[in-house]
């Protein structure tokens, strides 16, 4: 059998094609301290076969030469929102004018998303998705969450799934205009679970003072546990609210957003992962909180605390119309305090952990078993980025630049 991609018989093995001068690899593997200057891999079939330095480069049918630029992880994009129609470019120019950010924006893209065809949803995600390919992102998740009727929801979970890595479930965005909170918590815990479920890689709740309160979240964490569904939650964006330590108390994979953190919140999330336990990856998502002009998530306190800390672009009409991982990275170290190292591992592996995409056999939405992404090693899949620039540090130092200029993703040049 052919295959058009590859353009390869199948049956034939994998080309061997060595990426050989490459100034500096960041691998985010422990067992190369991460990062190995004047470097090559090897890329055989969908995975990375060999890194190490270019004078050991084993033999290959292909040779590419990078001439001296940087290669790193693709992004792994752990937190958007890609599944809507509409704009909210008033509401945008308002808060810019000095009107806060409020939840109830949500319901306007909700009118437009319901309103809208399934051909104009598919274009819109798929726009989105070439867009963030184009900036260096390998791996996206994507939320459910501007449909909020049971078949809106089934809907954008299923339209979803053709594009992304992993669909999460949140049907618990906001209560929709018009419906009774106490049966809208039932109905999204109850039916509306049950039917977006097998979309769906994990349940998350807005938990904040205007969308979900305590009780609420964990009604919908209870039941997303008791059916072993993976849990993630917003937390702790507009206000301090109980959402990192539920985060925590429910084993979910992930909290994000965190501009209002204690320090009893911070260590939480730390010790989540004492021992050799899987904790809760503190998400931060600095070009959401530049938009919203909110206070920036701590993630340097975090990181000093220990906890795992992963940055996500957000992508979605109202608090972050970004797909730029390059952009949230560039923040996180110009404004939050991290090194470029520590803010490439954050939106790279740090991304995959928080999906569970760091280990090898997670399935994609359409089913099929794929290799751990985040890391540049051997067995890993072969999912890279080409800076034209000889290190990553020109992701902080030359800001605003998109200095991504080649995309591989599976093995295949994509960009
Ligand atoms: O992650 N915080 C809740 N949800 C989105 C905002 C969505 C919107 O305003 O449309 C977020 O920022």
């Amino acid at each position: 059998m052919w295959d058009d991609q590859r353009h390869q018989d199948v049956n034939e093995p994998p080309e061997a094609v060595v990426i050989d001068g490459i100034a500096e690899l960041t691998t985010n593997d422990e067992a190369n301290g991460g990062r190995i200057r004047d470097a090559a891999l090897v890329v055989e079939g969908d995975r990375i076969a060999w890194v190490g330095p270019s004078r050991a480069a084993p033999p290959a049918d292909r040779r590419v030469d990078l001439a001296g630029r940087a290669v790193l992880p693709g992004w792994v994009d752990s937190h958007t929102h890609m599944v809507f129609a509409g704009d909210r470019t008033a509401e945008f120019e308002a808060r810019m004018a000095g009107e806060p950010y409020a939840a109830g924006g949500i319901n306007v893209t909700v009118q437009a998303t319901r309103a809208a065809s399934e051909a104009d949803l598919e274009a819109n995600i798929e726009r989105l998705v070439a867009e963030a390919r184009r900036g260096g992102t390998t791996t996206i998740e994507t939320k459910t969450g501007y449909g909020l009727t049971l078949t809106d929801e089934v809907r954008a979970a299923r339209l979803a799934g053709r594009y992304v890595d992993a669909v999460t479930f949140l049907g618990a965005h906001v209560v929709p205009a018009g419906a009774d909170p106490d049966e809208y918590v039932a109905l999204v815990a109850g039916p509306m679970l049950d039917a977006v479920a097998p979309f769906v890689a994990a349940v998350d709740v807005f938990c904040e003072v205007g969308a979900f309160d305590e009780a609420a979240t964990r009604r919908i964490l209870d039941v997303a546990r008791a059916r072993g569904m993976a849990r993630r939650l917003h937390g702790n964006q507009l206000g301090h609210g109980p959402g990192a330590q539920l985060a925590v108390e429910y084993g979910a994979l992930s909290v994000d957003h965190l501009g209002f953190l204690t320090d009893d919140d911070v260590a939480a999330l730390a010790s989540s992962w004492a021992g050799a336990r899987r904790g809760t990856v503190a998400t931060v998502l600095p070009a959401c909180d530049l938009s919203t002009r909110m206070p920036l998530a701590p993630a340097r306190r975090l990181l000093d605390a220990g906890a795992v800390v992963a940055i996500a672009s957000n992508c979605n009409p109202g608090t972050s119309f970004t797909t730029s991982m390059a952009f949230s990275v560039a923040t996180a170290v110009l404004q939050m305090g991290l090194t470029v190292q520590e803010a490439v591992r954050a939106a790279t592996l740090g991304g995959a952990i928080a999906l569970g995409m760091d280990e090898e056999g997670w399935l994609d939405p359409r089913g099929a078993a794929q290799p751990a992404v985040g890391v540049v090693g051997p067995g890993r899949r072969a999912d890279f980025q080409v800076l034209d620039a000889p290190s990553v540090t020109h992701l902080a130092y030359r800001p605003g630049v998109p200095l991504t200029s080649a995309v591989w993703r599976s093995g295949i040049r994509e960009v």
